[in-house]
């Protein structure tokens, strides 16, 4: 299990669903394989075997329910994506809030399945109260620029550096990661500068002209 410093999360956009996703990993594969850097992708559920057929990185789920199998129609049982083979899941996405005693649930249940575990927070303060549950990744995103190719690495650094900081207080073997806005390769090494250990992004590479190489583009400083 590499440890990935890049996670893109794949959301739903039309970019990255269904036969695009599919041939996004596989360019998401080449960019690895090419640069020796650790990717990993978390596309939507419903993608993930295919996905997982085709390419050796690790695939993570994107969102995982605080359920035990039985009668939740809809939702996404943690045992059904581990059969899949993903190695991982993000959880309590911005975009997929979950309560603080289902973010505890489901960091636990990603424990007992040997998963790895990313749980994604919007400020520093919540970044430091999910550290007590020892998840393997925080990726640290503010809301209001996701999406928006305003890098967090450049406009909030302050954010970044205090959210490690608050973290590794609480235990250090937190990787943080961090997301929102990171496109280039500037945005990337901006974020290693302030003490994340990788990124976690979306929009930059999946709605870029040319993913591959904006992934090599990304990591082009490091
Ligand atoms: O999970 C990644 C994400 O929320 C950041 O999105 O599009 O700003 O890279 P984006």
């Amino acid at each position: 299990n590499k440890t990935p410093i890049i996670i893109l999360n794949y959301k739903t956009y039309t970019e990255s669903t269904g036969k695009n996703a599919v041939k996004l990993s596989q360019y998401v594969q080449e960019a690895s394989d090419e640069t020796g850097i650790n990717m990993a992708i978390a596309p939507q559920a419903v993608d993930l075997y295919p996905i997982i057929e085709s390419v050796d990185i690790p695939v993570y789920a994107q969102h995982m329910d605080a359920i035990t199998p039985g009668g939740h129609t809809g939702s996404a049982l943690p045992e059904a994506l581990y059969e899949t083979g993903i190695e991982g899941s993000l959880i309590n996405h911005s975009e997929k809030r979950l309560t603080l005693a289902d973010i505890d649930v489901v960091v636990e249940k990603t424990r007992q399945l040997d998963l790895t575990s990313v749980l994604c927070t919007n400020n520093v303060k919540t970044s430091a109260a999910c550290a007590s549950f020892n998840p393997d990744f925080i990726a640290i995103e503010p809301p209001e620029l996701i999406g928006t190719g305003i890098p967090v690495s450049q406009a909030s650094p302050e954010v970044v550096e205090n959210t490690v900081e608050e973290i590794h207080k609480i235990n250090k073997n937190i990787s943080v990661l961090c997301g929102a806005g990171i496109s280039t390769g500037e945005d990337m090494k901006a974020a290693l500068d302030l003490g994340a250990q990788g990124v976690l992004l979306a929009s930059g590479i999946i709605k870029a002209e040319n993913q591959k190489e904006a992934l090599i583009d990304l990591v082009s400083l490091i």
